[in-house]
């Protein structure tokens, strides 16, 4: 599948489909476009109505965070991190501002 890059803004967050699979397009602050499952394993919640933070995507139900490398984690008021299992990502190229997506 292959998509417009140049309409992915930092800390925008998209839904997307796949091959019939529901995921969440985020560019971070950095620039990188990252992905993960549309909803979220706690809870379900729907990631696109998520925020991202710095690189990472945090769910609008209890504020777990994705980091697009296929982690999952919930940081505490002191900034530690409590590891929450994986999630599957995409392939993710960019090409002269064009994205292709693969399911991994
Ligand atoms: S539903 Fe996403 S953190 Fe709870």
């Amino acid at each position: 599948m292959q998509l417009a890059a140049s309409g992915i803004a930092p800390g925008e967050v998209r839904p997307i489909d796949v091959a019939g699979e529901e995921y969440v397009l985020w560019r971070g602050m950095d620039g990188r476009l990252r992905s993960t499952p549309r909803w979220c394993p706690h809870l379900d919640h729907d990631l696109a109505e998520g925020h991202v933070s710095n690189e990472e995507l945090v769910c609008p139900g209890h504020a777990w965070a994705f980091d697009g490398d296929g982690n999952a984690y919930k940081r505490n008021e002191f900034g530690r991190i409590d590891p929450k299992g994986s999630v599957a990502t995409l392939v993710i190229r960019e090409d002269d501002g064009t994205v292709v997506l693969e399911l991994s």
